[in-house]
Parts: structure tokens; C-alpha cells; sequence
């Protein structure tokens, strides 16, 4: 793993932007899990500006969304299908037929998963998958006890995610209690993973994701087993990292990083 500390929120999501960018434009056909939630907004605003300032084409890519809640239409303003819509793939050239999404609203929800993992194979797996954490630890919605080697299946809600994600319903009752979501297994056989993280509610959890103990009651923990896993947080999702100073200095002399500093 490796982790780079940024000074500030819009500063952590831009270098994600970046190492997107970055990607993509080395393999056009690259291949991009993509995430949901608040912290992500910021880097598909990014995404964007690249777009339309500088062409960064999206023409040829795919993508593949970590999950989508059971039993919102597509249209639900709160279904992950419209934030992707909204956020990023109607405002850059993207292929609609190429983004994936599962289908929270499918009759037979095991095939539905199945289905899913089926295409990710078809499309050759991913190549760089985006990930955020819940407060849970979770990564997509693997919520605690996930087992490491999941696949793509239906999840229900733990009390705390209901709780951080209720606000946009506007309520914890008017909440589906379920989502589809791919594995941790699926995630980490991703070629590459870049997990984000901002602000001090993540400080405790993302500290335990890096540094303590892998465990299926910290799904994000997984990402220790990932041979190439790069953790982008800003210093109040730092806070309770006991490397930091060792992070600091790898990112400050790792030749790789040195056109992102
Ligand atoms: C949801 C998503 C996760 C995301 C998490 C964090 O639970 N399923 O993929 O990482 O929210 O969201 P936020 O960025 O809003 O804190």
C-alpha cells in the first residue's frame, strides 16, 4: 500500500483525478471501477474540467460501479445510476453502453449478481477501480463480517451506513435496506486500487483500514492483501495514521510520484 497525504479535500481529489487521467490516457480502452458518495464528487468535477479543458477522452473506456441499492428505479434521485448520470458520464464522452451498473430493480437479484461478475470477466476485468470508505470500513457496501473472498451479491445495511447515508432520503425509513455490491474478492482482483479519503470522520476507521489488522470487520482492511493499492486522504482523514511521517517521505522521494508532487 501506499499512502499520500494531501494538504486539503480538493487537493486529495485532484491527484485522484490526475492518476485517473493518467491512466487513461495511457489505455484508452482502460477498463474503470467507479465509486459513489460525497468524496467522490469532487474528483468526477474534476474528471470533467479535464474533459472540456484539456479533451481527456473517455470515448473507449468502460466502466463498472461498485454498487447499487435493491429496489430504486434508475431515475430515483438517489440511486446510484443517477449520481453516475449526473456527477460524470453526461458530461464527458463516455459510451453510455459501456457503463455498468448493477440492477438494484432486477427480478431474480442472484442472477442479477452473477450477471455482473460475468461481464466484468467479459470486459476483460478491471484496470484501476476507484474506491471510497464507509463509515463502517466498508468499501462498496461490504459491510462489516464481509468475507474477503465475496463476489458480487446482495448486502443488507448495517445501522451505522443507514444512519450516514439516511440524510439523502430524507429519512432512515424512506431507506432501501439492501444493495448489490461487488465483493471484496471482485474489488482486490482489480488490477489497480485507488481508495480516497477526506475529512475527520474517516481519521479512526481509515487508520484501522492501513495500519491495524486485516479483518472482514474492516472490509477496506482487504486492500493490505492488493499488490498495487495507493490510499489518497487528506490531513483530517490522516489524523490517526501512525506513519505518517514515513508516508510523507516515500511520497517525497518515490520517482514514480514525482510528477504528482
Ligand atoms: C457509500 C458507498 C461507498 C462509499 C461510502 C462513503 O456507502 N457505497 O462506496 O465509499 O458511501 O461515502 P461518502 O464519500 O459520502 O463518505
Amino acid at each position: 500500500m501506499e499512502v499520500i497525504i494531501q494538504p486539503t479535500r480538493e487537493a486529495a481529489a485532484h491527484l485522484v483525478a490526475r492518476i485517473i487521467a493518467r491512466e487513461l490516457r495511457a489505455n484508452p480502452h482502460l477498463v474503470l471501477g467507479l465509486a459513489t458518495g460525497k468524496t467522490m464528487e469532487c474528483v468526477y468535477r474534476e474528471l470533467v474540467r479535464l474533459r472540456q479543458e484539456q479533451g481527456l477522452d473517455f470515448s473507449l473506456c468502460s466502466t463498472f460501479n461498485l454498487d447499487e441499492y435493491v429496489g430504486l428505479f434508475p431515475s430515483d434521485p438517489n440511486s446510484y445510476r443517477h449520481y453516475m448520470e449526473h456527477q460524470l458520464f453526461r458530461q464527458v464522452n463516455i459510451d453510455p453502453r459501456n457503463t455498468h451498473l448493477p440492477n438494484g430493480m432486477a427480478e431474480d437479484l442472484d442472477a442479477e449478481c452473477r450477471r455482473y461478475e460475468a461481464t466484468i470477466q467479459r470486459f476483460g476485468g478491471i484496470d484501476l477501480q476507484l474506491l471510497g470508505i464507509g463509515k463502517a470500513g466498508h468499501i462498496g457496501f461490504n459491510e462489516p463480517l464481509s468475507a474477503l473472498r465475496s463476489r458480487t451479491r446482495v448486502k443488507a445495511l448495517t445501522p451505522t451506513t443507514l444512519e450516514q447515508n439516511a440524510p439523502f432520503f430524507g429519512g432512515e425509513d424512506k431507506m432501501p435496506r439492501r444493495a448489490i455490491t461487488m465483493g471484496v474478492g471482485t474489488i482486490i482482483e482489480a488490477r489497480r486500487c485507488l481508495l480516497l479519503a477526506t475529512g475527520d470522520s474517516k481519521a479512526a476507521v481509515l487508520a484501522q483500514a492501513v495500519e491495524g489488522p486485516i479483518t472482514s470487520m474492516v472490509s477496506a482492511s482487504a486492500l493490505q492483501l492488493h499488490a498495487r493499492c495507493t490510499v489518497v486522504v487528506d490531513e483530517a482523514a490522516a489524523g490517526r495514521l501512525a506513519g505518517k511521517d514515513y508516508y510523507r517521505w516515500i511520497f517525497a522521494n518515490e520517482p514514480e510520484w514525482e510528477e504528482y508532487r
